[in-house]
């Protein structure tokens, strides 16, 4: 009896206490709530603002949605400049090269297995739509605030394309990103293309990346650096999987206000039908297995003067206008190729992060990953191969860089590596 007593005061007084508990946290709750809702006001906003009205819809079996909108309802029409903007459907130009797809060699090496998306499986957009990944509210929410979605973290060194000449090396490693590249420079280039073998590299943590591209630069390597992008990445801040993405990127202030990812700011516009930027590339490479690879040509229409993109044989995406930028409004001052991870060096160690296949250069065809037939677009609009290739890594332990050239693959690279190992502690 006594006991019951005991704890029947006990519980009132536990009743009290909880009441208590609750009205001060109604009140904090109140006092939290104002900015909790404008974030979201935010969210729901940006959210309106990228993902335009679809003409149809197709679920992709990764979970993500492709919207089929109306061409000229795309992100680039948001951009002033592009109010009255009349859409090229063709670039005047198409370079002229010698290692068209259609006659490269593909014998032992790579057949000719041809890459797709996934989404492909449930459907495809009608001609005068293009197809657009639709981006979710937990998307923007990973992102550190939603006016950093869809860009790169800008750190003041974190561009990989000043890192052959950094003098300081410090900075270069401060910045955490991780580089084995090719590159050419000292010449005006029109262009660049490559095939590139595609892998799904592990990453360790989700707010690092692993990814493979051509980057096209220009201007110094200051605050008013002019790039655009674009690859293969793997990626779980910006996509929430780690599934391989075809991806495009462009800024034209060294990665500060202008430019992002994809369709995810108002600039590149596009013109197919099929391919949808930042969607699942599908199959992917495997070790001592099947080997895929995909084409990637960007080039210039020196008549219009806007960046055009294609992947693999036919697929003409779209362009960037050459007002979004000022050098690149010319020319090209330097093309690198290879890949970039971000060591965060969690536990104070090296990432373990992988770089393309997660295998070091010297392993070769079916386990490390490559890129072949790499040309450059010149002022006559030829693609030929690039003349004095340098390379660059920060720590060739962790990831290197390997080139070669024969008649079949061209000047070539392999390049990539495990990341953390006992020579990269
Ligand atoms: C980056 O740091 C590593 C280890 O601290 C060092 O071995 C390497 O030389 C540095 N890279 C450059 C480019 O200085
Ligand atoms: C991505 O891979 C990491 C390990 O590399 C794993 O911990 C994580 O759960 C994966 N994320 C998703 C969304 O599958």
């Amino acid at each position: 009896m006594g006991d019951a007593y005991v704890s029947r005061s006990m519980s009132r007084c536990r009743l009290a206490m909880v009441l208590f508990v609750l009205g001060f946290m109604v009140l904090t709750c109140a006092a939290r709530n104002p900015p909790a809702t404008r974030q979201k006001l935010q969210v729901h906003k940006h959210l309106k603002r990228l993902n335009k009205k679809p003409v149809k819809t197709i679920q992709s079996p990764d979970g993500d949605i492709i919207d089929c909108v109306h061409i000229s309802h795309q992100p680039a029409f948001d951009h002033p400049f592009l109010k009255d903007h009349k859409i090229q459907m063709r670039p005047n130009f198409h370079p002229e090269g010698l290692y068209d797809d259609n006659k490269v060699n593909t014998e032992s090496k790579g057949k000719e297995n041809t890459i797709k998306q996934l989404w492909h499986v449930n459907g495809m957009c009608d001609e005068g739509t293009i197809p657009i990944r639709r981006t979710k509210e937990d998307d923007v929410l990973r992102a550190s605030s939603v006016k950093r979605y869809g860009k790169k973290k800008h750190t003041s060194m974190a561009m990989p394309n000043n890192i052959p000449k950094t003098a300081d090396p410090d900075l270069v490693n401060q910045s955490g990103h991780q580089h084995a590249i090719a590159y050419v420079e000292g010449d005006k280039f029109y262009g660049a293309k490559a095939t590139m073998n595609v892998w799904e590299p592990k990453i360790q943590q989700a707010n690092e990346f692993s990814l493979s591209q051509i980057w096209i630069l220009g201007g110094s390597f200051g605050e008013d650096l002019n790039s655009i992008e674009a690859g293969w990445q793997v990626s779980p801040d910006l996509y929430g999987d780690n599934n391989t993405r075809l991806f495009t990127y462009w800024t034209s202030d060294a990665y500060q206000a202008t430019g992002c990812y994809n369709l995810l700011c108002s600039g590149f516009i596009q013109i197919n039908n099929n391919i949808a930027m930042g969607a699942s590339i599908s199959p992917v490479s495997g070790y001592r297995n099947s080997q895929y690879d995909i084409s990637i040509l960007v080039w210039k229409d020196q008549k219009e003067g806007n960046w055009w993109m294609q992947f693999g044989n036919g697929y003409v995406l779209g362009y960037w206008p050459s007002f979004l930028f000022s050098y690149l409004a010319d020319s090209a001052s330097m093309i690198e190729w290879g890949g970039e991870v971000v060591n965060s060096e969690p536990d104070g160690q090296h990432t373990s992060t992988q770089m393309g296949s997660g295998r070091f250069p010297e392993e070769g065809f079916g386990k490390a990953s490559y890129f072949r037939n790499i040309q450059v677009v010149d002022k006559e609009n030829n693609l030929k191969a690039p003349k004095d290739i340098g390379t660059f890594t920060e720590q060739s332990n962790c990831y290197d860089v390997q080139t070669g050239s024969n008649s079949d693959w061209g000047h070539y690279f392999y390049y990539g590596g495990p990341g953390k190992n006992p020579n990269c502690p």
